[in-house]
């Protein structure tokens, strides 16, 4: 499949990190209004550089254009690239307004292309890890979850100075004015649905906590760095999400279910633990007993926290893995081992080789439009809930989505 990128800044050299483990999908070339982003990622990945836009849209040869340019442009390129007949997979969120967004997917349908959005962390083997114990029974019936996306303290972090390898400075302006539950609200949002279905009902409140988070920047923003939603749904479970910039960082995902729990580690590393505890009343009351808790091999004898669960595959984690073993010095075989738990850990690619793969095999969208404007909807009702809070019912719905395809047996 051959594929176009708008937009060269800071995570262009994230998706860059897993582009090698997909050799089904070509890069034709790229395009960024900033030129000196343009000249710095050919310098570095050699990639053609389209002159404009419109050149690369008139690439008859170019079938997806991939969007990740700022949230402000979202709308209008991805817009351009379907209207120029292109299937288009856009960054997050995928418009700030929901009217925005659906208007893409009728101009999607009208052209006869697909549309799809961020994020794919549903197709990482955590998250299908966690679905197929819970699909398995083994927590009895979900009635629980709980999600945290707490992301650091983000005026203490020097974030100003971060750059990607080719010099992209990391967007604090930018990620501040848009705040953390647009950036990082759907990254739950996606599992949490494709396994519990719409919601019924949204609660949720907002909030700027802290003041003068970066130089430059009025003291307040304006935008809210907390939020917390509670989410209603049509089997009586119910989840509550948290994102802030101010808690230090805690990515847990928890199911809850009558049977028992079970828990990731975080949405951001593809490949981080899941434990599965089937509660029992010795594992409950060893929870009373703070000697137990204190001490987590103990607490582990009597069941705290249940066992480790062997993490299931997606049909390409074993390419992202195996593409990790070819060097061979001690230096290079070590470097490549932090590589494979660490920098490989979030394949933002993956979401555009399944698109890919869905395209090319005629399959039906697994996430499918309503589910994306759904997932849209409830971003933009959270981040604009306000201090007073809100209480309401999504004007969107979706129908099940079933298991995520393409899981593979543990290994
Ligand atoms: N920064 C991260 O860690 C991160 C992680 C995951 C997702 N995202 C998402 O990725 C998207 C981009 O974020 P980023 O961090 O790379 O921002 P960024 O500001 O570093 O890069 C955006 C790039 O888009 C370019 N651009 C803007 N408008 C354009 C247009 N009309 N045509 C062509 N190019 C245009 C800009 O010149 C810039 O180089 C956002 O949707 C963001 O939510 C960012």
């Amino acid at each position: 499949m051959k594929i176009a990128i708008v937009g060269c800044g800071y995570v262009f050299d994230i998706y860059m990190r897993t582009l090698r483990a997909h050799p089904e999908i070509t890069v034709l070339g790229v395009f960024d209004i900033n030129p000196e982003r343009n000249r710095r990622v050919h310098d570095f990945y050699k990639f053609r550089i389209y002159d404009s836009y419109d050149a690369l849209l008139g690439d008859s040869d170019v079938e997806i254009v991939v969007n990740l340019t700022s949230i402000h442009a979202h709308f209008e390129v991805t817009k351009r690239a379907l209207e120029a007949g292109k299937h288009v997979y856009s960054e997050k969120p995928l418009t700030k307004s929901l009217e925005e967004s659906a208007r893409l997917f009728e101009i999607a349908r009208d052209n006869g292309v697909r549309l799809y959005a961020a994020p794919c962390n549903i197709y990482s083997d955590m998250v299908r890890t966690m679905f197929k114990a819970v699909e398995e029974g083994a927590i009895g019936k979900p009635r629980l979850i709980y999600a945290e996306l707490d992301d650091n303290p983000i005026h203490l972090l020097d974030f100003d100075k971060v750059k990607s390898p080719t010099g992209a400075p990391w967007p604090l302006e930018e990620e501040l004015r848009e705040g953390c539950t647009y950036e990082h609200l759907g990254y739950h949002l996606v599992w949490i649905c494709a396994l519990l279905g719409p919601a019924l009902t949204v609660t949720a409140f907002s909030s700027e906590l802290i003041e003068n988070k970066a130089a430059g920047l009025p003291p307040y923003v304006g935008t809210p760095d907390y939020s917390v939603a509670c989410l209603h749904f049509a089997s009586g479970a119910t989840a509550r999400i948290t994102c802030s910039f101010v808690a230090p960082r805690d990515h847990r995902m928890r199911v809850i279910g009558d049977k028992g729990e079970v828990v990731g580690d975080s949405y951001r590393h593809y490949r981080s633990p899941v434990y599965l505890e089937r509660y029992s009343k010795t594992s409950l009351n060893a929870r009373k007993f703070q000697t137990l808790r204190a001490h987590p091999l103990l607490g582990r004898l009597f069941g705290i926290g249940g066992k480790r669960l062997p993490l299931v595959r997606n049909w390409k984690s074993a390419a992202v893995m195996k593409d990790q073993t070819q060097r061979s010095s001690m230096k290079q075989r070590l470097l490549e081992w932090v590589r494979r738990k660490e920098i490989y850990a979030q394949d933002k690619f993956v979401g555009i080789a399944e698109m890919a793969k869905e395209i090319r095999e005629n399959n039906p969208q697994y996430l499918t439009p309503e589910f994306i404007l759904h997932v849209n909807e409830l971003t933009l009702l959270v981040q604009g809930a306000g201090t007073h809070g809100l209480a309401t019912t999504p004007k969107t719905t979706f129908a099940p989505l079933g298991p995520i395809p393409g899981t593979q047996t543990a290994r």
